[in-house]
């Protein structure tokens, strides 16, 4: 290949590494395989490696990971790095008196328009400056004080979000600035790995990316899953700015840096509240933590006539929710034992209010976690409550105690039966050995049966279980099917007549089901819905399953070896071979030989995917998606070569245009019903 040729091949290919890096690390819509992505990459660092002349700072192969470090080099912002006031009313007062002072410090009148304002959340992260010249990240910084930050761009370089290079942009300088967090399901995996290792875990998301930031060892930093959010500016050279502050971000976010989309442009106090509210009910729906929102006056040329007050600008103000965190006391430590025996300590607070909710319990987790977190009963402790993950105790206030407090300890007998307790080797966790004949065990196992994906027995809650077991009137399951009629319910305490009938009635229809349901309701280890399902697909029939040695086991679609072997142990148990005898007996029953067809339905969409893009007109996106995996069908996140078909309703987007160009047949929601109807004629 000639100097030139080779030359506009590494351009052509570090724009198609940067285009595609874009599509998938903030788009989440990839056009390509991974495998693809590899090559290019591969391709364009044999060039650089033959080349050297040709290696540019803003190539992707320079999102590698840099030396450990001593320490970090301090940087001075070329434009301070200011802080927002934080409103103090946390009611809907707050947001009128931000509109309220703005109105007077710009001199409006009474009956002056409404200001438009564009509102944001208030990512819970740690902001970062990004220095980008010519179009090319050079430099990346911390806050610090707001004058001097730290250099951390070897960790923010290893994020794949933030762009090496800016798109379709390059003035001489353009600084970005935003908040590098972390989102909750990568938090969660992040301690859930650190927790079966026995090791320390994060307190929080903001905690765990602030320490990834500031890591001086890149590796490190690399493995930590971060994400960006851009949501303003530091300096600008060459770059004209547009006029309002929404449509910055919107100029930001076509430069190819994620800028969330839950954002609006309002007008008012009441613009401010209305934002205000529908966030903090989708707050805790959201993949990541914020702490409030943040409203900023639009117009930048409003913005520069209120100017700012010390290191606050006067334009913007932070609107907080309640806290994700709270300090409580530690009133109890109680065990709790789980369906499969694993014992819980969870801690008895004094209630209190933590995002949103008063909680009294909260999850300690395990033994050596509780150790390493040094609590003990009389402590003042941190709880923890975001989203719908359940509550935790992530840690004790330092501070003498009045009292000799002794260490807690994990019972030796379970406090529900008195079964020995034991430790799996190589395992965290500490279990009754008592199996079903541990209440506690018995209790969590009926529920599982009853639940809504597994035998959908309605009405057999809590309150209706514990009585059942505690009165001894159901010890097994098949006890529900053989001991159980309307006057021993009704005899239960609030219990209603009515009630009573409606459960046996509940309980006498699960009776018909299909196996995979059946399987999945049994509460075998590891066997959960998807699964069951495999399992009922592949075998078809119990017997075959039940006798299934762990190598025809393996076979199955996605059973791996502890999965095989947990199936095995469950049946090789001649009591667990009893109980489903006994179930059998008393009448449950399933289309034999048809179990891969869960609810006997015909599945036309075995082995297809699909992909749904815009809004139906009679279907949620739920929906859509239900029936088409009801139907055996796959539904995909991104069009591409192996996409059978795209489901298009209004509004479609750019999944749509990717249909076009590969060709991928295109279905309104009334072909995707005839699809589901059965008449496929294969694609
Ligand atoms: S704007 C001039 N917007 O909150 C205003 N800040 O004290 C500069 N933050 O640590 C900040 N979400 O990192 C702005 N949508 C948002 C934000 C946000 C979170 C953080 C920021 C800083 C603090 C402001």
């Amino acid at each position: 290949m000639h100097h030139e040729d080779r030359s506009s091949r590494a351009t052509e290919l570090r724009a198609l590494l940067n285009h595609h890096a874009h599509r998938y690390y903030v788009l989440d819509e990839p056009e390509i395989p991974d495998a693809e992505y590899d090559r290019l990459f591969a391709e364009l660092q044999a060039i650089e490696a033959a080349h050297p002349e040709l290696l540019s700072a803003d190539s992707p192969t320079q999102r590698v990971i840099g030396k450990v470090l001593d320490g970090f080099t301090p940087v001075r912002h070329a434009v301070p790095m200011l802080s927002i006031r934080t409103e103090t009313d946390t009611t809907a007062g707050g947001a009128r008196a931000f509109d309220e002072r703005v109105r007077r410090e710009l001199g409006l009148a009474e009956d002056a328009p409404a200001i438009e304002y564009a509102a944001e959340l208030k990512f819970d992260g740690l902001a970062i400056n990004l220095r980008y010249e010519d179009g090319v990240l050079v430099q990346a910084a911390t806050r610090g004080d707001g004058e001097t930050g730290e250099d951390v761009t070897q960790n923010i370089r290893t994020i794949g979000q933030i762009p090496l290079r800016l798109q379709g942009v390059a003035p001489p300088v353009l600084e970005i600035r935003g908040e590098v967090y972390m989102r909750r399901d990568g938090f969660e995996r992040m301690n859930e790995r650190q927790r079966e290792r026995g090791e320390k875990t994060f307190v929080n998301p903001r905690n765990a990316a602030a320490g990834a930031v500031r890591q001086l060892d890149p590796a490190i930093a690399a493995q930590r899953p971060l994400s960006f959010y851009a949501y303003g500016l530091g300096e600008t050279r060459g770059w004209d700015q547009p006029a309002t502050h929404s449509a910055t971000l919107d100029a930001i976010a076509a430069c190819g840096l994620p800028v969330c989309d839950r954002r609006a442009v309002v007008a008012g106090a009441g613009g401010l509240i209305e934002f205000h509210d529908a966030m903090a009910a989708a707050r805790d729906a959201l993949p990541f933590d914020i702490d409030g929102v943040v409203y900023k006056v639009d117009a930048t040329l409003l913005q520069r006539r209120l100017g700012f007050v010390t290191r606050e600008p006067r334009w913007a103000v932070a609107h907080k929710y309640p806290a994700q965190e709270q300090v409580t006391t530690l009133n109890e430590i109680e065990i709790q034992v789980g369906r499969t025996g694993k014992l819980t300590p969870v801690a008895k607070l004094e209630p209190v209010f933590v995002g949103g909710t008063t909680v009294s319990n909260a999850t300690l987790h395990n033994l050596f976690e509780l150790r390493r977190k040094g609590v003990r009963v009389g402590d003042r402790v941190i709880v923890r409550r975001a989203g719908d993950v359940i509550p935790e105790v992530v840690g004790r206030v330092p501070g003498a105690r009045a009292a000799y407090v002794p260490n807690f300890r994990m019972p030796a007998a379970c406090p529900v039966c008195g079964s020995a307790v034991l430790r799996e080797r190589g395992s965290i966790a500490h279990a009754c050995s008592g199996g079903l004949y541990c209440a506690a065990q018995r209790k969590q196992a009926l529920l599982h049966y009853a639940g809504r994906r597994a035998m959908d027995i309605e009405g057999l809650g809590d309150r209706i279980v514990d009585q059942l077991v505690d009165g001894g009137l159901v010890r097994t399951l098949p006890d529900l099917y053989d001991k159980l009629d309307a006057a021993t319910l009704a005899a239960l305490d609030r219990m209603a007549d009515k009630s009573a009938a409606n459960l046996v009635a509940g309980i006498a229809a699960s009776k018909s089901t299909t196996l995979a349901r059946f399987l999945y309701a049994l509460g075998i280890r590891h066997v959960g819905e998807a699964t069951a399902r495999d399992l009922a697909r592949h075998f078809g029939r119990l017997d075959a399953l039940q006798d299934a040695s762990v190598e025809q086991l393996l076979e199955v679609n996605d059973v791996g070896p502890v999965v095989a072997q947990s199936i095995r142990a469950f049946f090789d148990q001649p009591h667990n071979r009893e109980v489903v005898a006994a179930l059998r007996r008393s009448g449950v029953h399933w289309p034999e030989g048809q179990g891969a067809l869960d609810d006997a339905g015909p599945r036309p969409l075995l082995g297809r995917t699909l992909v749904l893009t815009g809004t139906l007109p009679h279907w949620s996106r739920d929906e859509a998606k239900a029936a088409i995996e009801a139907a055996g069908g796959k539904v995909a996140g991104s069009v591409s070569r192996k996409t059978n078909w795209v489901v298009a309703g209004a509004e479609a987007g750019s999944k749509l245009d990717k249909a076009r160009e590969l060709g991928v047949e295109i279905l309104d929601e009334a072909g995707l019903r005839a699809l589901l109807g059965g008449t496929d004629d294969a694609a």
